[in-house]
């Protein structure tokens, strides 16, 4: 095993009608930002159950927070700031909210021009204000990390930070708060969250035996709780289920002293930025083939994955290795989740301009051996025509 160092400050409260706990998380003198994405919160409710908790508190709202959310957007929130002292931020949404206003934490108090936060990937960050989120949106782990993604529009830049400053200081995750979300949604929580946990255990083996029997064990529960959340939108244990094995792909603890690789993570980054396709969709797309790509490479730990999680123990080790993957596929399209460029419009002039912002971003050697370089993404991308 690698040596590491784990720390994951941020308190989880979990469960039905959590929110009013807002009332004691939050500082008794705060004053507080709601942020919140476009219509979501408000028309289901959600807002005005987090206004009721924070009760006396002075509150603000900065609201229309999109997905995949812009520096640009971020950059007006915190201008907001400033002008009305405000000294605690509540993100309440999905993992664009969350991500945000991390990085508007970041930001209030930064030296310099914010946008270094995002290319120095957080290493500048020395500070930042105190925040907690109220989820809605199971997928990123966002609730429980210290990561954020942001995407500067003007130069379609998609860049993430990471620093210990941002973990949110709480985090409330009430599953009925998932019930509004439409079936798309869904699969892509289901999506994000299973490729999360991919990136930290399909690498190669340094016997990590915790960290591998707790991958499996993730990516089963998602297996199992990933079409139920379809099928029955409003089963309780189920999107309860989904909501914490969303947050336990993705808070450091299966990642803790094993390699990780992100490349499906990054190349999916610019698909996004250039095309607007959701994020986890991206992944559906690049990880499949990446895994096909990458075969030898990620040989024993595909074969484990193969067997512990799919069962498949008949073949030769390349026709397990095969039927691994195309499962893997199947179990993406299943939940409705396109595996194919051609799905989403997209060929070869793409697979070009991917390649072409990989290189601009310095993007040159991905994968938990560094060596996915542009031309094996090159490979992975004409893999998922
Ligand atoms: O904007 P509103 O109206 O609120 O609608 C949102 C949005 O359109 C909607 N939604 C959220 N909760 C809802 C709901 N609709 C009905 N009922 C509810 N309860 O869902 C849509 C998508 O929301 P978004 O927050 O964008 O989705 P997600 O949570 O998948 O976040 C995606 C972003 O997270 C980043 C991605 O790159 C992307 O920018 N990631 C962040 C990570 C992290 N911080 O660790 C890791 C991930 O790999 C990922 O990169
Ligand atoms: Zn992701």
């Amino acid at each position: 095993m690698q040596n590491f160092e784990f720390h994951n400050p941020t308190k989880i409260v979990f469960g039905a009608k959590t929110i009013a706990k807002l009332a004691e998380l939050v500082p008794a003198e705060a004053r507080v930002l709601i942020l919140y994405g476009g219509a979501s919160a408000r028309k289901n409710g959600t807002l005005d159950e987090v206004k009721a908790a924070l009760g006396q508190r002075f509150v603000a709202e900065f609201g229309g927070i999109e997905p995949n959310p812009s520096y640009e957007t971020m950059m007006r929130a915190v201008g907001q700031i400033g002008e009305q002292k405000i000294d605690f931020l509540l993100a309440v949404g999905g993992g664009s909210v969350i991500d945000g206003t991390k990085f508007v934490a970041a930001a209030i108090d930064y030296l310099g021009d914010p946008w270094e936060i995002l290319e120095t990937h957080g290493a500048s960050v020395k500070r930042a204000m105190n925040f907690g989120s109220v989820l809605t949106l199971p997928a990123t782990g966002s609730e429980m990390n210290n990561g954020s993604v942001i995407t500067r529009q003007s130069t379609q830049t998609k860049f993430a930070f990471l620093s210990p400053h941002v973990f949110p200081q709480f985090s409330v995750l009430d599953p009925t708060k998932t019930y509004t979300l439409p079936p798309s949604q869904i699969a892509n929580g289901v999506a994000d969250a299973f490729v999360h946990v991919v990136e930290q255990y399909l690498t190669y083996p340094v016997g990590g035996l915790a960290q591998d029997r707790f991958a499996e064990g993730l990516l089963q529960t998602l297996i199992e709780v990933g079409p139920q959340a379809l099928a029955t939108p409003d089963d309780y244990d189920t999107r309860a289920n989904l909501m914490w094995v969303a947050a336990l792909a993705l808070n450091g603890l299966i990642g803790a002293g094993v390699p990780q690789d992100w490349a499906s993570h990054m190349i999916g980054h610019e698909l996004t930025a250039l095309y607007s396709i959701d994020h986890a969709r991206t992944l559906a797309i690049v990880l499949p083939s990446l895994l096909d790509v990458q075969r030898q490479h990620k040989r024993a730990k595909l074969l484990q994955y193969a067997q512990r999680v799919w069962d498949i123990s008949e073949g030769s080790e390349d026709e397990r290795i095969d039927q691994a993957i195309a499962r893997t596929r199947q179990f993406f399209e299943s939940l409705g989740v396109k595996t194919r460029l051609s799905d989403y419009g997209l060929g070869t002039e793409a697979i070009d301009a991917v390649v072409a912002q990989l290189e601009a971003h310095g993007m040159n050697a991905l994968g938990e051996r560094q060596n996915i370089t542009p031309a094996v993404s090159r490979a992975i991308l004409e893999g998922a025509r």
